[in-house]
């Protein structure tokens, strides 16, 4: 068991992740569902952020109350991982969304980076790395290595299923980065696909498979 691994438990979000195993599961559906668990999710992978006491005023009298002390990155991986955006921007409409592109070959099973439009220096205090699959691991390690090049001084991995293989290779990559996901699966197929899994949450969210 790797220390920083959180899975999920909920009731919650068993049922929905079982709604987005079904293979019978629509785009539209898929995608609703998606973004309600990436909410949860987001829940459990803030709940250590820390917080700074803000007086307020409220209809009966003087209270204080609490505001997040850093500003959040949300990172999410193109292009399974916008599914989770807005789910995770209901729960953090203030954070800032910074995209990158990756996808893997089909072949060697590599990342291979399209998209990266970070600004020169780091903006936000801490980074939610968003994709629902972590397979190899080889997308979310490479995601992680652009983003601690950058600066980024505290990153999360946010997804919803992980194989075996790809948890242990981001906690070996970086073992700083904590891993939230709703389920650690059995392992990998001979296509690097995770078994049970979803299939191809690319595929499955934009109705191209
Ligand atoms: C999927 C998924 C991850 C990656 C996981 O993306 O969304 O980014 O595969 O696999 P890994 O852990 O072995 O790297 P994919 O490459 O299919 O691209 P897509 O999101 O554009 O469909
Ligand atoms: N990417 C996916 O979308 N699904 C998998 O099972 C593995 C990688």
């Amino acid at each position: 068991m790797v220390p920083q691994l959180h899975i999920c438990n909920h009731p919650l979000a068993q049922h929905k992740l079982t709604i987005l195993r079904n293979q019978n599961t629509e785009p539209k559906k898929f995608r609703e569902v998606v973004r309600e668990l990436a909410a949860m999710l987001i829940v459990e992978a803030t709940a250590d952020l820390p917080t700074i006491d803000v007086p307020i005023t409220t209809p009966i009298g003087e209270a204080v109350g609490k505001k997040l002390a850093d500003n959040i990155g949300l990172i999410p991986i193109l292009r399974a991982g916008l599914g989770m955006v807005e789910g995770a921007l209901e729960m953090l409409p203030q954070a800032e969304v910074w995209h990158i592109g990756l996808y893997r070959d089909e072949r060697t099973l590599r990342p291979v980076e399209y998209y990266n439009k970070l600004p020169v220096h780091p903006t936000v205090q801490v980074c939610l790395v968003l994709d629902p699959m972590l397979a190899t691991g080889g997308s979310a390690t490479a995601t992680v290595d652009i983003l601690k090049r950058w600066g980024a001084q505290r990153i999360k991995f946010v997804g919803l299923i992980g194989a075996p293989e790809g948890v242990r290779r981001l906690s070996e990559a970086h073992p700083d980065v904590p891993i939230y996901l709703a389920a650690l699966d059995e392992r990998l197929n001979d296509k690097g696909y995770i078994v049970p899994g979803l299939g191809d949450a690319g595929d499955r969210q934009f109705g191209t498979g």
